[in-house]
């Protein structure tokens, strides 16, 4: 059989950047089909430009401030994508709102990983230790992470897969973040990556069919 194609993957990022990381180590073991062809980066300071830079990487920082509004900032980072000919665009930590026009060159092809169950604790204030101050707050036993399709809203595009932790009686937020981030989130995002790379992963009827055999 012939071999397939690999995906290009671009992946737009705003902070340290541990999940792209983690799909840099699934693609260097031969896990994923695919190579970061591009990092596109919010915050012009975010640790993520540098972990991109070391492997040779091209970086670009697309902050919205440097626009004269989202639209531009979009079309800039469309110009990107394009020039990268990009089959998926990874959202690791991107806290950017994205463009009905971007989204609309990529149907179910932006995948975002969100650090929760969706569809509790997701939308508009829930980013960051936010969400996991939240998930403590309501006295929840268990939490997570989820890496679902993007569409027009925030954090409510169909879910691919989800990955849970128990709550501990003594966690903090940041006990609770950093366990979902090793635990389920750098495992989950390249797991899914690798799946949308063999072509295992497709949208029919407005549902997810997942396969997870290779
Ligand atoms: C992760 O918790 C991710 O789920 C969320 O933002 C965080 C990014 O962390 N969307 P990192 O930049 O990948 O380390």
């Amino acid at each position: 059989m012939e071999a397939k194609r690999k995906k290009n993957l671009a992946v737009l990022v705003s902070g340290g950047g541990s999940n792209f990381a983690a799909i840099l180590g699934a693609i260097d073991r031969g896990e994923i089909n695919g190579e970061v062809k591009a990092v596109i980066s919010s915050n012009a300071q975010a640790y993520a430009l540098t972990r991109a830079r070391d492997r040779g990487i091209p970086a670009y920082v697309c902050a919205r401030g440097d626009y004269e509004d989202l639209p531009a900032r979009d079309r800039e980072i469309l110009r990107i994508l394009k020039q990268y000919d990009t089959d998926y665009v990874l959202l690791a930590g991107y806290l950017g709102i994205m463009s009905p026009f971007l989204l609309e060159e990529y149907p179910y092809r932006v995948i975002n990983i969100h650090p929760a169950l969706l569809p509790k604790f997701g939308g508009k204030g829930f980013f960051g230790i936010h969400v996991h101050e939240a998930v403590l707050a309501a006295g929840e036993s268990e939490s997570g992470a989820t890496v679902h399709f993007v569409d027009y809203e925030t954090d409510t595009g169909l879910i691919i897969a989800q990955g849970k932790v128990k709550v501990e009686k003594d966690d903090t937020p940041q006990t609770l973040q950093s366990r979902i981030l090793d635990n389920v989130e750098h495992k989950l995002f390249p797991k899914v990556v690798a799946a949308l790379c063999d072509d295992r992963i497709t949208v029919q009827n407005g549902k997810v069919i997942y396969s997870e055999e290779k």
